[in-house]
This record gives C-alpha cells, structure tokens and sequence, in this order.
C-alpha cells in the first residue's frame, strides 16, 4: 500500500490476506472479492483513509486528519462518539459502569491542545469524559465526516494502494464494498471478554466486568470477584459500600496497588517525560515506590502483600475512585483469597485450601486483544505478543494503521496522539516503512525489550514504557529526505522538545 516502492509490492503481492475475515453467512454470498475489479477505482481512492471506530483513538485520528486536510470517512457502530465512555453504549462493545471515573488525572489524560474544562474535577466520571470528547469534536469540526451505526465487517488489502473496506449498516443490514488508500484501526480492545477457564461446574450466576453496570443486582447477596486489575477492584470496593452481604476477591498474582495521589499531587503527574527517557529504570521504580511507602505506607500493613515484581515491571492497579480498597481489605469489608483450585455446586475452593459459599461470580479478568475484521491469516497478537512495529504497523498489512493497541503507565490520550502522526506521516509519504523483513526484526527487538522491562504475564503483552514509547515514535517520524546530518540535528533538537513536554 502507500508506503511500499513499487519491487516491495510485487514481492509481497504472494503474501497478501486471500479472504475477508468472520462474515456473516449471508453477508458472505454478497461480497466475493474480486481483487482486479478494486483497482479500477484505485486511483480515486488512493489518498482516502478510512477510521474504523469513534472512541478517544478515532476521534483523535479524525482530528489529525482533517487539520492535514487528508480526506477521510469514520465508521462507528454505536450511534454516537465516545467508545468505552458512553454507558450501554448501543454498540455492544462498551464496558462502561455507572460509577465508571478516570483513573489517569485530568492534566494528564486531557487532548495536548485541548485542555479539560477547569471545573472538572482531578479524575473525572464517565459522563464528563464523553461530555469533554464531544466538545473535542465539535471544536475540531470533523462531525460530519463519521458515520453511525456503520460496523466495518471485514477489510482486504488489495493491489495498486488500495484496501477494500467492507460495511455493514447495523440498523438496515445493508452491506457496502469501498476502497480506501489506508485503514486506521482505532477499534479498541476492551470488548471481547476474557473467562477464567474454571474447573467444575458453578451453580450461581456468572457474569464478566464487561456487563457490569451498577451493585443493586447484588444487594444482600455473596459475590465473589476474580481479578485484581482495575475493574475487579473498582467493583470490589463499590459492591463493598452497596450493601452486598459477603465480597471475596481472588487473586491468582498478588498486584501493586497505587494511590491516586501522593502527597497531595496526583501521583501520575510526579514522573516528568525528561526523567521518563533518562533516568535508568531501576532508579524510577525505587522512587517510585518510594513516594508511595512514604505517603501511604506498604501494602503489607493492610494485610494485602504487593508482588515481588517491582512496580513498574507490572500494570499496577490504581486505587478505586469509589474507597480505599486496601482500607477495605483491612478492615474486612472486603476478603482478599488467593486463586481458584475449582467450583462445585456454590462452593469455591482457593488454592491455599479454604472454601466460601457464594451466590454469583464476577470475572474481571480482563479481554482477548483482536480485532474482529482483519484478513483471516492476520491477527493483531502472534503467540500471545503483539504482531506490530511500534505498536502500530503489522507486516503483513502495511496501509493499516493500529491506534491504541498499547497499554502504558498512563493516560492514552497521549499514546493516541503520539502514534497517529507517526501514521499521517506515513500515509502522506513524509517517512516510509522500512522492508517487511525489517519490521519483523524491530517487533523481535520490541519483544525482547518487553521481556527485558516487564514481568512475563500475558496480560502485560501490550505494555510499553510510556514517555520511551512516545519518544520512540517522535523519533520515528525523522523526514527520510533529510541528510545524514540534517537526521542528527533533527533528532536532537526532537529530543530536547520531548524532554520539555511536547510529547506529540
Ligand atoms: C473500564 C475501563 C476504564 C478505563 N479508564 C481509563 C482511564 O481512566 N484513563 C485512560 O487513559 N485509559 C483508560 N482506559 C483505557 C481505554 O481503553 C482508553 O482510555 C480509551 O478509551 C480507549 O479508546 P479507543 O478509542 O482505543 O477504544 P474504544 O473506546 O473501545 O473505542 C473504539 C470504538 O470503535 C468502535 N468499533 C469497534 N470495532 C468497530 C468496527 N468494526 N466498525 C465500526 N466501529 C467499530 C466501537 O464501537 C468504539 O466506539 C480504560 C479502559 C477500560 C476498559
Ligand atoms: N477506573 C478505571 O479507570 C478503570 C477501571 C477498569 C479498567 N480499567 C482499565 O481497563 C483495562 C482492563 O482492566 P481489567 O481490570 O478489566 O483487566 P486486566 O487489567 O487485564 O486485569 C485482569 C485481572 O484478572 C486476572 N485474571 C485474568 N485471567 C484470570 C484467570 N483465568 N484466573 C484468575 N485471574 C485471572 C489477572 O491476573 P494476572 O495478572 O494473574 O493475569 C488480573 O488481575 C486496563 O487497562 C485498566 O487499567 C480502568
């Protein structure tokens, strides 16, 4: 696609996805592919991008778009703007909970040239996150240009710089076959939900995080929580004040847990982006840790242990907005348990030999990471780690461009701003892709500095080093016209401009 020369593409014309992704039957019948029919339209199609998704990283993808003036069309399954933030979203695809707030504060999480409104307050609920990206969009002026109610059911890259995009109406059912010189996948990867594989058989009800919405549903009742990410401690310290009768929460790995702030300040404002990029790991995480023994005091005091992997060898859990979970361990309000040996009946049975009786289970065990869409032969996770240079571009799909498939030590407003320029540089020719060869040796450098940095649990697959990462794809973006010393300067002069705050 657009960034390939023209040798590159015959050579991987071979390689190139054969069949549209998971299609509905009758849907199928209708869409027979014909890669050389695509290329009559592909001149006019060439310089369109097409935005699959409305949520933080669409809107942001729209935004960079529309100011470059590069045409484009976004396609939303929901029917209105805001992904993950609008409460049962009509979309199916929504995790949203009533008590739902931020758990990166407003001065981080907020758009770089957009700042929240001042009477926010530091983390805010739901409501003023959506509130806050429709005022985003209409600042920007780029409404007009997304389409609701209009899933993308399958793309294929084809020849000639063209990918076909396939939409399926979700009101009407009416299929569309377009063509678009590059896709940008800004889909999210919070909606498949991701069960325990528990042995035995469970008599009471089941339900994932995903369809959590609010605690009346399990008022006077025993519910037992597996997970200790953020959502299973959210919902652990709302059920606790919402008139449950008994909440267990199981833990297979002990997690850290991080106050929302620290001294007074939110303790995701402290890490400045020089020292992100600087200072040797092993120094950030002993102050880390440091700041937070000393303002809160270790987690052994509340009787819940952090793990022995240092803080940010992990995705820490941040303290609910709705209590102070560890308070709640402590105090028995909430019964922390290790994990699950197997079920029998209503009977839990933990792996250190204890048993509880419970009414429901809640699974906040977190999501598989896919996009539904894709060629069948091409998936965003290889063998459990992400197939995608700097998180963004898969090799097999070049022309397509992945925003948000990343987890960090922060906010993801700023990932998203960060990657998309990095793929409106590519689509505008300003940098180009380097061979596919090369790209699968930059994912293997990228594994192995997730092996190097991190703790080897699957969940953390998509963890990167947040202001390194951003770094990463600033310095990514060097025009490919400059000379060798024109590069060197460039670069420096990028750097001390990260290191001053300007992260996009
Ligand atoms: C419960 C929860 C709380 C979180 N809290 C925070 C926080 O406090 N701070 C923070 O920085 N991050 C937080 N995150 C991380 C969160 O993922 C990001 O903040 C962000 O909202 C994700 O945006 P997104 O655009 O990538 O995905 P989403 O918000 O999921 O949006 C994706 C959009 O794409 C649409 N879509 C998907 N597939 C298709 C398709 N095939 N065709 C058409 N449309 C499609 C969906 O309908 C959706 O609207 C949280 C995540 C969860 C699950
Ligand atoms: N307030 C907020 O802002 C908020 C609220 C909710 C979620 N979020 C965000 O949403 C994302 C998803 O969070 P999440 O908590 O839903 O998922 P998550 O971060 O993936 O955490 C899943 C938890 O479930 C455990 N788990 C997974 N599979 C299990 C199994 N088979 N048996 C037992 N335990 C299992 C994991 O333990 P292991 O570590 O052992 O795998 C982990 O503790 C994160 O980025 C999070 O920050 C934010």
């Amino acid at each position: 696609m657009n960034s390939w020369s023209r040798s590159e593409k015959a050579a991987r014309m071979a390689d190139l996805p054969q069949a549209p992704a998971q299609l509905s039957k009758g849907a199928e019948a209708d869409l027979q592919v014909d890669i050389e029919a695509h290329s009559v339209a592909a001149d006019a199609s060439q310089q369109r991008v097409c935005i699959i998704g409305a949520g933080k990283a669409g809107l942001v993808a729209c935004k960079v778009l529309h100011e470059r003036g590069i045409p484009f069309d976004c396609f939303e399954t929901g029917s209105q703007i805001g992904g993950l933030w609008v409460l049962n979203s009509d979309s199916g695809r929504s995790a949203c909970y009533d008590s739902l707030c931020t758990n990166t504060s407003k001065l981080r999480t907020c758009f770089h040239d957009f700042p929240m409104p001042e009477h926010y307050p530091m983390f805010c609920t739901h409501k003023q996150i959506l509130e806050y990206l429709e005022a985003y969009t209409e600042h920007f002026g780029f409404r007009e240009h997304i389409t609701f109610r209009t899933e993308v059911v399958s793309i294929l890259p084809s020849l000639k710089d063209v990918c076909t995009v396939i939409t399926k109406d979700v009101e009407t059912g009416k299929v569309q076959e377009r063509q678009y010189g590059s896709v940008i996948a800004a889909c999210g990867h919070h909606w498949d939900p991701l069960w325990p594989d528990l042995k035995g058989e469970f008599k009471g009800t089941m339900i994932h995080a995903h369809s959590y919405r609010s605690p009346e549903p399990f008022e006077g009742r025993r519910v037992l929580i597996i997970g200790g990410g953020n959502s299973g401690m959210d919902i652990a310290a709302e059920l606790a004040q919402s008139g449950a009768a008994r909440i267990l929460l199981s833990c297979r790995r002990r997690v850290h847990v991080v106050p929302r702030y620290t001294f007074g300040k939110p303790t995701d404002t402290r890490l400045k982006p020089w020292l992100g990029v600087t200072a040797p790991k092993g120094l950030l995480q002993l102050g880390a840790t440091a700041v937070i023994r000393l303002s809160r005091g270790s987690q052994e005091r509340f009787n819940f242990p952090p793990p022995k992997a240092g803080l940010l060898r992990v995705h820490p859990t941040v303290e609910p907005g709705s209590g102070n979970i560890l308070e709640m361990i402590r105090d028995g309000q909430v019964l922390a348990r290790p994990g699950i040996q197997h079920v029998k009946g209503h009977t839990v049975h933990f792996v250190d030999g204890s048993k509880e009786e419970v009414d429901d289970i809640i699974c906040a065990t977190g999501y598989n990471v896919r996009c539904a869409f894709l060629p069948a032969d091409c998936s965003v996770m290889e063998n459990g780690k992400p197939e995608l240079m700097h998180h963004i571009v898969h090799p097999k799909l070049p022309g397509v461009y992945f925003l948000g498939f990343i987890q960090a030590h922060g906010p993801m407003i700023p990932c998203f701003e960060a990657q998309m320029p990095y793929a409106a540089d590519l689509i505008q020719g300003a940098i180009e892709l380097p061979s596919e060869e090369e790209m699968r040796k930059q994912i293997a450098k990228q594994h192995e500095l997730n092996r190097q940095s991190f703790a080897q649990i699957e969940r953390l697959a998509l963890l990167v080093e947040f202001h390194r990462y951003l770094l990463q794809l600033r310095l990514a973006r060097c025009p490919q016209s400059k000379s060798w010393l024109g590069r060197r300067l460039w670069k420096t002069r990028t750097f001390m401009s990260f290191c001053a705050g300007n992260l996009c």
